[in-house]
């Protein structure tokens, strides 16, 4: 059941810390907390590039694994959607490997993609939440989250646990690859270890979270930027606000506004800016000042010193706990969902059944 929640999406929201604690610890060393991977059917060494191969929101989880395997690991990866990917003639490389992400393991166009690909001789390593799944079961290998069963329509738990799982693949193909020295090891085994608890410290922003959506949900186009990993949390938070609130969202790499998506800003226009201090935070900002330049609403997601630098230019603010910038994906992807939940609960939709969606996409 739902518990004390209203919706199984809230409550869904809500078990973040726990099954992130879960996941991680399903992939960590209880004695030194290292992470390691279970034996895989390729040896990362001799890994030339990796097709990272899903739909929706599984597709967002892999495009964050694009990001962490090519910079911690040094490993080229081809980001794709299943649907584009499985009708492609894209050639494959030898020593190239699949990797396959699902929540139920039954989504059409990603199994078929995985078919395709194995087919053509490549192994295929599978995130899936749904053990006993069809993807889990014809891949060569599979990594499970620990998200338990997820209800609501739109992903939130599945999410946050498959990226949980591509960051302790990309530490393991860092090592495998001799490309992490022991002290940055430390600091994201460390950083992922404190990952739920700083998780805890967001939920408790959901009221003020609401506060915001109750100004969101007046608009009728929202949009949202970031940069790096920022950039797929961004797609993720738009994707969330569109299917259960019904409000039309896009996102967009920051760098790409001024190549036409500018033109959309108005003062009825929100921006949400997905902006954790890491290496592209000043790039971000001053994206986010060219929105304000041209009336914009900008909702900035930042930590402290993020929000006393740039909090002055924006519209609403949400003050995150400070963290590693390898784990802030994860973190930032919070209160994106919040935002989105109450949005639609203010506007009274169907939040854990939204209008001509279903839960598992089984038909291409
Ligand atoms: O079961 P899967 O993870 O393969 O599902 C993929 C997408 O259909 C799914 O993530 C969808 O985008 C969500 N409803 C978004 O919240």
């Amino acid at each position: 059941g739902k518990g004390n929640h209203r919706h199984f999406m809230e409550k869904e929201i809500f078990e973040q810390p726990a099954v992130l604690g879960d996941t991680l610890r399903s992939f960590a060393d209880p004695a030194t907390h290292r992470i390691t991977l279970p034996e895989l059917p390729f040896d990362f060494q001799a890994v030339s590039r990796v097709a990272a191969v899903a739909c929706g929101t599984a597709s967002y989880a892999c495009l964050v694994g694009k990001y962490w395997l090519e910079s911690l690991a040094g490993l080229p990866v081809d980001w794709d959607i299943a649907s584009e990917f499985r009708y492609r003639a894209s050639p494959l490389v030898p020593g190239q490997v699949g990797l396959f992400v699902s929540q139920s393991g039954e989504t059409a166009d990603t199994l078929a993609a995985m078919r395709h690909l194995r087919g053509e001789g490549c192994p295929a390593l599978a995130v899936v939440n749904v053990p006993e799944s069809t993807l889990a079961r014809e891949a060569d290998a599979t990594l499970r989250t620990l998200a338990g069963p997820e209800i609501g329509v739109a992903s939130t738990k599945a999410f946050t646990t498959q990226l949980a799982t591509l960051a302790c693949l990309a530490v393991g193909a860092a090592r495998a690859r001799g490309r992490l020295d022991p002290e940055r090891e430390a600091a994201l085994t460390k950083a992922l270890d404190e990952l739920p608890a700083r998780i805890l410290q967001v939920l408790e922003k959901d009221q003020e979270i609401r506060a915001i959506a109750a100004e969101l949900m007046a608009a009728r186009d929202v949009l949202y930027v970031g940069r790096g990993t920022s950039y797929a949390i961004a797609l993720e938070g738009a994707l969330k606000l569109k299917e259960i609130s019904y409000i039309h969202a896009e996102a967009y790499a920051a760098g790409e506004l001024k190549h036409g998506p500018i033109a959309l800003i108005d003062e009825h226009v929100p921006v949400i800016v997905v902006a954790p201090r890491d290496h592209l935070f000043e790039k971000t900002a001053s994206n986010l000042q060219e929105v304000v330049a041209r009336g914009g609403k900008v909702v900035l997601l930042s930590d402290a010193a993020g929000v006393a630098e740039l909090g002055d230019y924006a519209w609403k603010t949400v003050t995150l706990p400070e963290v590693d910038p390898f784990v802030a994906p994860i973190l930032y992807a919070v209160p994106v969902q919040l935002l989105a939940y109450h949005t639609a609960v203010l506007k009274g939709t169907d939040v854990d059944q939204p209008r001509n969606l279903a839960k598992s996409v089984t038909v291409e």
